[in-house]
């Protein structure tokens, strides 16, 4: 049987009793990023809500928004951040490598007002993927643009070709190569079982999203990552998927992801979590809907995926981050203890995120 945390009960009382109280009227939509909002009177609330590796993005985000620039603009601004950190290994510049060793890199940016997107899948040698991704939805007619495509716009726009891959990522790469496997001729450099400090970048599926919203009520987001470590090269996560890593709707509110990008693809995730606050849900009764529906529809997913355990209940991770046109917030994630980064106007930190499962 299940364990989940006690707010559940409410949590779906409040679905039918919050629900259709909040869809606002339409109003004429021009230009493409013009900051114009739409949607009822907004709070004039300001805030920053990003995933737990994205505190220096909130900060500056909302630094950036005080001083007048545009919502997209401040929340890519922020998580370029993070994309030139070689540090953060999930993200732009020191991310893992596929399982070739060459870093792959996926980023969506989507514009409440507008309505309108941008993103890139598989960009390699261009570290700020979130930047291309806004060019292309700027300057294209087009929501998506892959691979080497992706690359030679972002050339003709004048970003520079860069190496990605630092010494840590490709040190990380390497064993991950050298161990996987005793039916290949790759051998490691002493045969014993990985150090404990490089355990934790075995696999990953990090990624930093980040949300925001202005006094005018424009809302905005971004996703950007490097995706899954040691992926078939090609291999496009969720983050530059409208719908799933990211979604915006001026009139409700935003949500991004991260974790497991298959199982956030196939439950167009970021787009439910939005629909049930349109619905009426706070943003954390909709993030723990969305994920209480994925972990009933993970039920039915092959075994072979490894993503559920024998009792089918969800072995993967994945988080969600909203943020309404009331400025409301919250983060949730799948299984255990998790945090957020939220700059609420007054202050930055980090917040526990609420869980469906307990560990
Ligand atoms: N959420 C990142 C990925 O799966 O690629």
């Amino acid at each position: 049987m299940r364990v989940r945390c006690s707010r559940r009960d409410f949590l779906l009382t409040g679905a039918v009793l919050g629900a259709a109280t909040f869809i606002a009227p339409r109003e004429e939509l021009r230009g493409q990023t013009t900051g114009t909002a739409v949607g009822p009177k907004p709070a004039g609330v300001v805030r920053a809500v990003s995933s737990a590796n994205g505190l220096r993005a909130t900060d500056r985000a909302m630094e950036l928004m005080r001083q007048g620039t545009d919502p997209l603009d401040a929340v890519i601004a922020g998580v370029n951040i993070v994309e030139d950190d070689p540090n953060d290994m999930s993200v732009g510049y020191g991310g893992l490598p596929n399982e070739d060793g060459i870093v792959e890199l996926d980023a969506s940016v989507m514009y409440g007002p507008t309505a309108a997107s941008g993103a890139v899948a598989a960009i390699r040698n261009i570290k700020n993927p979130s930047r291309v991704a806004k060019l292309v939805m700027d300057r294209t007619k087009h929501c998506l643009l892959v691979g080497n495509g992706a690359l030679k716009f972002a050339l003709a726009h004048g970003f520079k070709k860069e190496n990605l891959l630092t010494d840590k990522a490709r040190e990380a790469w390497l064993k991950w190569k050298e161990t996987m496997s005793d039916q290949d001729n790759w051998l490691p450099a002493q045969i014993k079982k990985l150090p404990e400090d490089l355990q934790p970048v075995m696999m990953t599926h990090g990624t930093i999203n980040c949300l925001a919203i202005n006094e005018a009520g424009v809302l905005a987001g971004v996703t950007t990552t490097s995706g899954l470590s040691y992926k078939l090269a090609g291999r496009v996560g969720d983050s530059p998927i409208i719908g799933a890593g990211l979604y915006v709707d001026n009139e409700i509110g935003a949500a991004g992801s991260t974790g497991v990008g298959e199982a956030n693809i196939r439950t167009c995730a970021s787009f439910q979590v939005v629909e049930f606050m349109g619905q009426g849900l706070s943003p954390e009764q909709a993030c723990l809907k969305t994920l209480e529906r994925i972990a009933d529809k993970a039920r039915r997913w092959p075994k072979s995926l490894g993503l559920t355990d024998a009792g089918g209940r969800p072995t993967f991770g994945l988080n969600f981050y909203a943020l309404n046109r009331k400025g409301e917030f919250a983060g949730a994630t799948m299984t255990g203890r998790s945090t957020y980064a939220v700059h609420d106007g007054q202050k930055n930190g980090l917040r526990d995120c609420a869980f469906l499962f307990k560990a």
